[in-house]
């Protein structure tokens, strides 16, 4: 080895003890007959000292060392002098009195400091990933993860789960988002698809009788990049036979009982809550509620439904509605401008506006002078509205978009006026999801989850009648308003899953050309099974408290699904395209 241990393995314990280490330069400071460097590994901070006593060819080799050069040095540790203590550093009460010294390599100035690289514009920080993963934060965040990974397969393992790896060159699976596609040399004009999950290789697993299932494994999906999404991502994935919803929740409640316990010393009480989705959605405006903090939705469809004002009467009217939420004593912190701001932002979400009351010293609203005295009085009375409240009203036509915006304004405003501590938590299944949304561009029904998810058996006569009433028995692990995991019963009722086929509009040809091979496979013997997968990465940045995902991964994309640093996606050379029979295509002359 070339040398004793890590940097800041050594303490003053070590005083006296002749050591060897290696590592990058942090920062040299020269004082002149003093010189001092902060060498850095993985582990943190040691500090090298050169004085009188040091050789002045050694000396003069300290003089000419700059940041980030790699360095092999030797000496023995000694307390630090008067004054030179430093109390946050786990070695802050040692250096070693260096005798001898390598520069391993030289470095140009790096185009930020890495202390300081975690406040560089994320552009650059990326360019150079492997200078900002020097970062202590970063190393801790990967640290962790590794960390987090080997305690999921530790305790999948003793609960009997196997890990076995899926292809990556599969066939399309059913995940609902765009796939990435990769041609075949061998089969022109055919292509491959990056999974969007293992789903139908886990399930054929239980048919193969594996029982117990689970894999931390890369999944793609062609999808808008946001802040807790990457086209690659990971996940810790898991599949049960001969179980029903509540087995696959109590073992994944064990998980999450020992990592927050193992990992963060937090006790999680379990069972989790669960919430059916209609409540959440009814309460919270939101699938994935955060409930660190409570501030309810208020329906107020009932009092408005025959008021003056159009645009609350008018969205009752056709089939919308009208709610609020009350934003408890932030009044004197609810400037117009402020108020101008929310209701921008709930237009991303496509409300058409946000009306409000506002209980400052004076109580003023934009909607009141539309309504009369009785109706004011009643909404005030349903919110719970008193001085010092800022009440915000949606109104639309379709209550989808009632929900995103005012569950959105929720999650902000509980976040902006600091309505929880930052640093709790709060977890819950969101249950009882429906089976089936009507796609927005088509108007037809698909497969909320995925088409091989199992209706509720007590709605399953509603399969015929009304499938939009039909409920799911799925389940999302939610935690602080992310979904950190999502699963299903799967359906292993021949006529069921063709029922289901019928009602997304999948005819059987289509069926059997996109999973016949599933299908058919469900003809020889397929258990009762269900399952789960964690987004790997969420569930990383949520025990770290991450703002981004991206910041527990090594190499991540940026929004526009590029890697910045090796400049992926790039064109290939003409050769390869034509191996592979690919011709393209100008868009824009097109
Ligand atoms: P689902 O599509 O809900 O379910 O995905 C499971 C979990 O994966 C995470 N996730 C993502 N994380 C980062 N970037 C993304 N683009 C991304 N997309 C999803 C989320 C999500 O909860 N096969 C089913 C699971 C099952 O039914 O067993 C599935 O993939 O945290
Ligand atoms: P107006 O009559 O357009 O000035 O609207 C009065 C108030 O109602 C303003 O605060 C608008 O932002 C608000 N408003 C308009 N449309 C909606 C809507 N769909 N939901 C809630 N408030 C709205």
């Amino acid at each position: 080895m070339q040398r004793t241990d890590y940097c800041a393995s050594f303490g003053a314990k070590d005083i006296g003890t002749r050591v060897k280490v290696c590592g990058w330069v942090q920062k040299q400071r020269d004082l002149g007959s003093l010189i001092f460097i902060d060498l850095r590994d993985r582990s943190g901070i040691l500090q090298l000292a050169f004085d009188e006593n040091t050789p002045k060819e050694l000396f003069s080799m300290a003089f000419g060392v700059r940041a980030e050069f790699v360095l092999s040095a030797e000496g023995v540790i000694r307390p630090r002098g008067e004054g030179a203590v430093n109390p946050n550093l786990p070695t802050g009460q040692i250096e070693v009195a260096v005798d001898k010294m390598e520069i391993l390599s030289e470095a140009e100035t790096p185009p930020f400091e890495v202390l300081n690289s975690m406040d560089v514009k994320e552009e650059t920080r990326l360019k150079y990933r492997y200078l900002n993963l020097r970062h202590p934060q970063l190393q801790n965040n990967l640290r962790f993860r590794h960390k987090l990974a080997k305690s999921a397969r530790d305790y999948f393992d003793t609960q009997g789960f196997l890990e076995i790896e899926t292809p990556v060159l599969i066939k399309s699976t059913p995940e609902g988002a765009r796939d990435y596609l990769v041609p075949s040399r061998v089969h022109p004009g055919s292509f491959y698809a990056l999974p969007q999950s293992p789903q139908l290789y886990k399930q054929l697993l239980m048919v193969s009788g594996f029982d117990r299932y689970m894999q931390i494994t890369k999944c793609f999906r062609d999808e808008d990049l946001r802040a807790d999404r990457q086209p690659e991502f990971t996940q810790l994935d898991l599949e049960m036979s001969f179980v029903d919803e509540d087995d696959v929740m109590s073992i994944n409640e064990g998980f999450l009982k020992k990592i927050f316990r193992e990992e963060l010393g937090i006790e999680i009480p379990t069972p989790l809550p669960r919430l059916p989705w209609k409540e959440a959605m009814e309460n919270y405006g939101s699938d994935k509620p955060d409930l660190r903090f409570d501030m309810k939705l208020i329906n107020l469809s009932s009092i408005v439904e025959n008021c003056g004002f159009k645009v609350f009467s008018g969205a009752v009217a056709e089939g919308g509605s009208v709610r609020a939420i009350n934003v408890k004593g932030v009044a004197d912190r609810m400037s117009r401008k402020e108020i101008d701001k929310l209701t921008d932002f709930v237009k991303t979400y496509r409300a058409k506006g946000l009306a409000w009351l506002k209980g400052g010293e004076e109580k003023t609203s934009s909607y009141a002078k539309f309504l009369t005295e009785e109706e004011n009085v009643a909404i005030e009375k349903a919110c719970g509205f008193e001085k010092g409240d800022v009440l915000f009203v949606v109104a639309d036509t379709k209550n989808q978009v009632v929900f995103d915006s005012l569950g959105a304004l929720r999650s902000k405003c509980g976040e902006q006026f600091g309505f929880y501590d930052p640093k709790s938590f709060s977890l819950l299944w969101v249950t009882d999801f429906p089976m089936f949304e009507r796609d927005e561009e088509t108007g037809k029904y698909k497969a909320m989850h995925h088409p091989f998810t199992s209706p509720k058996d007590e709605d399953l006569p509603l399969l015929d009648t009304a499938p939009e009433q039909v409920r799911a028995k799925a389940y999302d692990i939610v935690i602080n308003g992310w979904e950190a995991g999502g699963g299903s019963v799967r359906i292993h009722r021949r006529d069921v899953q063709q029922k289901v086929f019928d009602i997304i509009g999948l005819t059987k040809e289509e069926a059997e050309v996109k999973f016949g091979f599933l299908l058919e496979a469900f003809r020889y013997g397929v258990p009762p099974h269900a399952g789960l997968a964690f987004g790997f990465d969420r569930l990383v940045s949520l025990l770290l408290g991450l703002d981004a995902i991206r910041d527990c991964i090594a190499f991540p994309k940026v929004q526009n699904a590029c890697e910045i640093m090796t400049q992926c996606p790039a064109p290939v050379p003409q050769e390869s395209l034509d191996e592979l029979a690919i011709a393209l295509v100008n868009r824009e002359e097109k």
